[in-house]
C-alpha cells in the first residue's frame, strides 16, 4: 500500500514536469483511475485527447486507442504504459487482407471500428465507435455497400438496429465481451431478479437479446446511473465497476464471468500497471510513432466521424 502511493506520486511529479496530460479508459485498474486527466470511453478519448493540452499524453488504454491520440495530436509525444496492450478485435485484421478487399471492392463504404490499427484505418472511409456505430452507418447512402470491421458482433447490432441489409461483416470478436454465454446472463438474472441488465455491443446477439439497455462503456454507466433500479447485471468488462460505485454508491452491480479467463477482464488492458505508467512517463517510451503518410490518411476517416455527433 505505502509502496502504491509512493508510485502514485512520483507519477502526480512527472506528469508536472513533463506537462503531460493522463487519458485512461473505464477499463484501467482503479490505480490507474485515480490519478486520471480524463477517464472515459473510446468516443470520449479520442474527443479529449485533441481538445486537451500540454507537451504529452499517456494514454493508459491499449495501443489503437493510443494511435489515435497521436493522429489527433501529431506533434505532441503520446506514451503508453505497455506496447503489448493491444486487442484481440486489431489482430483479427490485418492490413493486407483489407487492402486487397478494397482492391476487389473499390465502390464499397468500408466502416472500420476504431479498434483496428492505424494502417486499417488508413485504409477505412469512416470508423465509427460502439457509441456512435449506428449513426455512422446511417449517415451512408443507402445505395452503397458497407464493409463493417472487424468486429461481427457490434456488426449484427448495427446491422439489426438499422435494418440495412447491403452491410457485409468481418468476423473479428472481442475475447471479453463475444465469450460471455447466454446461460451465465439468465443464471445471473435467476439470482439477482430485481435486477436490469445492461451490455456493451460487442456480446453475442443472445446475450444482446437478454438486455434492458445496450450500448457503450460510458452510455453504460450514464444508463446505470440515471436509472431508478438499484440493482444491474453488467455486461462489460469489470473496470467500469470504480465509475460505477463512485457514481451510485447506493446501487449494486453484479458482473458476469466469461469463458475465455473465467473473469471479466479484458487481459490486454490490465498490461498497463502503475509502475510501467511511471517509467514510461520517466522515459517518454514507449512512444506511439507513425509514418506521416499513414497518419495523413488516418485523418480522413476519424475526422468523418468526429463530424458525425
Ligand atoms: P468503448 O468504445 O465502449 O470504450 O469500447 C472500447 C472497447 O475496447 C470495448 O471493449
Ligand atoms: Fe479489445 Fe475486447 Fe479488450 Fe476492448 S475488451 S480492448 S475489444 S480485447
Amino acid at each position: 500500500m505505502l509502496a502504491a502511493t509512493s508510485i502514485a506520486e512520483e507519477i502526480l511529479e512527472l506528469k508536472k514536469d513533463r506537462k503531460a496530460i493522463l487519458l485512461a479508459h473505464h477499463y484501467q485498474e482503479r490505480e490507474i483511475q485515480e490519478l486520471a486527466d480524463v477517464i472515459g470511453d473510446s468516443l470520449e478519448l479520442a474527443r479529449k485527447a485533441r481538445e486537451c493540452s500540454g507537451d504529452v499524453i499517456a494514454f493508459c488504454g491499449v495501443w489503437f486507442m493510443a494511435e489515435t491520440a497521436k493522429v489527433l495530436n501529431p506533434g505532441r509525444t503520446v506514451v503508453v504504459p505497455d506496447k503489448e496492450a493491444s486487442c484481440s478485435l486489431v489482430e483479427s485484421c490485418p492490413v493486407e487482407p483489407v487492402r486487397e478487399y478494397r482492391r476487389r471492392h473499390p465502390h464499397d463504404v468500408i466502416v472500420s471500428y476504431i479498434n483496428t490499427s492505424v494502417e486499417v484505418k488508413a485504409e477505412s472511409d469512416i470508423l465509427c465507435t460502439s457509441r456512435n456505430a449506428v449513426a455512422v452507418v446511417n449517415s451512408i447512402p443507402p445505395e452503397k455497400d458497407v464493409m463493417f470491421l472487424p468486429d461481427s458482433n457490434l456488426g449484427a447490432y448495427v446491422q439489426q438496429q438499422t435494418g440495412r441489409r447491403n452491410m457485409k461483416m468481418w468476423q473479428g470478436t472481442c475475447i471479453v465481451h463475444a465469450t460471455f454465454p447466454a446461460r451465465r446472463v439468465s443464471a445471473a438474472k435467476l439470482e439477482h431478479p430485481g435486477a436490469l441488465v445492461a451490455a456493451h455491443p460487442e456480446c453475442p446477439a443472445q446475450v444482446l437479446a437478454m438486455a434492458d439497455f445496450i450500448g457503450s462503456t460510458t452510455a453504460i454507466i450514464d444508463w446505470c446511473v440515471r436509472s431508478p433500479a438499484q440493482e444491474f447485471i453488467v455486461m462489460t468488462e469489470s473496470g467500469v465497476r470504480y465509475s460505477l460505485e463512485r457514481l451510485a454508491p447506493e446501487k449494486q452491480f453484479h458482473f458476469v464471468a466469461n469463458e475465455n479467463c473465467n473473469c471479466s477482464e479484458c487481459p490486454y488492458m490490465k498490461r498497463n500497471t502503475l509502475e510501467k505508467l511511471r517509467d514510461c512517463l520517466a522515459d517518454l517510451q514507449p512512444r506511439v510513432e507513425i509514418p506521416g503518410a499513414v497518419m495523413e490518411r488516418a485523418l480522413r476517416p476519424l475526422e468523418r466521424m468526429l463530424a458525425i455527433r
